[in-house]
């Protein structure tokens, strides 16, 4: 029997990311709507928090006191440390999640992270509701929950960046569009298929079709002149430091700073 079961799932700030939450839960819902924050709270035993951080502060003071202490609060909030949420709502068991998109579709990975004043029972409903979006992988520090936010709660928008790009070069080629796009995404899904089944390393199943004087090692050449490599690391890093500032900005209660486009650039 899953450990929601019995619980009543409440949603504040029910976007994207909450409406995938609420999908992934296959059974069919009873859902009510409203327009009062509190009132949500106070009859959730399952709280998700899937606003912004931009409101959280406002949203935060307004749960302060509303929340039993028997009730889970799970947040989705980019940046959000369960220190400043704490703080926030007077409130100790909480999780701490980084979703990522793919859980519109189910195949999502969750990184989540639970504070000690989580019981046995609170981990099994946070582990039935974000395995209904995914994957789900519990960590015991948090700080990994913060670097995930770099690496797959953005980590889709890389992908999506790498696909438009080699869908473009195949359609100047000459490819239709339709088969360009075909071609590139049935490549990457068999690729992910590919290294999933033999666990090998990227690297071997790289060097296994790159033959000498061949295509691969032709193209290979070009990728490391452009800094393939160096450029994604210098993206995973450039995302972590924003949800470094952004936790900052939460915990200090202040709005998120402007994004300077480079550190000393
Ligand atoms: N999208 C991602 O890939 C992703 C990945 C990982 C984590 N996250 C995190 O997930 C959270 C939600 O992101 P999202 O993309 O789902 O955003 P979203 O679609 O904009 O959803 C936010 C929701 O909050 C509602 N809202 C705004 N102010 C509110 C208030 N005072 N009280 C209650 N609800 C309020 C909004 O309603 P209105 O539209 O009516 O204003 C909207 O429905 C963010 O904190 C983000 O950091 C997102």
């Amino acid at each position: 029997m899953s450990p929601l079961r019995e619980s009543t799932l409440s949603v504040i700030g029910a976007g994207v990311m909450a409406e995938a939450i609420i999908a992934g839960l296959s059974e069919k819902h009873g859902i009510q709507v409203t327009a009062d924050n509190v009132d949500a709270a106070r009859r959730g035993d399952v709280v998700v928090l899937g606003i912004k951080p931009q409101v959280m502060p406002g949203v935060l003071s307004e749960l302060r006191g509303s929340l039993a202490p028997g009730k889970l609060v799970i947040s989705i909030i980019a940046g959000a440390t369960t220190q400043t949420l704490r703080r926030g709502l007077d409130h100790g068991a909480l999780v701490r999640v980084m979703p990522n998109t793919p859980a519109q579709i189910g195949q999502g990975v969750n990184i989540w992270y639970a504070t000690s004043e989580t019981t046995e029972a609170h981990r099994e409903q946070a582990r039935a509701l974000l395995g209904a979006l995914g994957h789900e992988l519990q960590v015991g520090d948090e700080r990994f929950v913060a670097m995930a936010t770099a690496v797959s709660g953005t980590g889709p928008t890389y992908v999506f960046l790498v696909m438009e790009a080699l869908i473009d070069s195949a359609v100047h080629l000459g490819f239709p569009r339709h088969l360009a796009h075909d071609l590139v995404l049935e490549t990457i899904k068999g690729s992910v298929a590919f290294a999933e089944r033999t666990q090998k390393h990227p690297a071997q199943l790289r060097d296994m079709v790159t033959s000498p004087g061949g295509t691969s090692a032709a193209a290979f050449y070009e990728l490391e002149r452009g800094r393939l490599r160096t450029v994604l690391a210098d993206a995973v890093w450039a995302a972590y430091r924003r949800t470094m500032s952004l936790s900052d900005s939460l915990s200090a209660g202040k709005d998120p700073e402007p994004m300077p486009p480079r550190p000393n650039a």
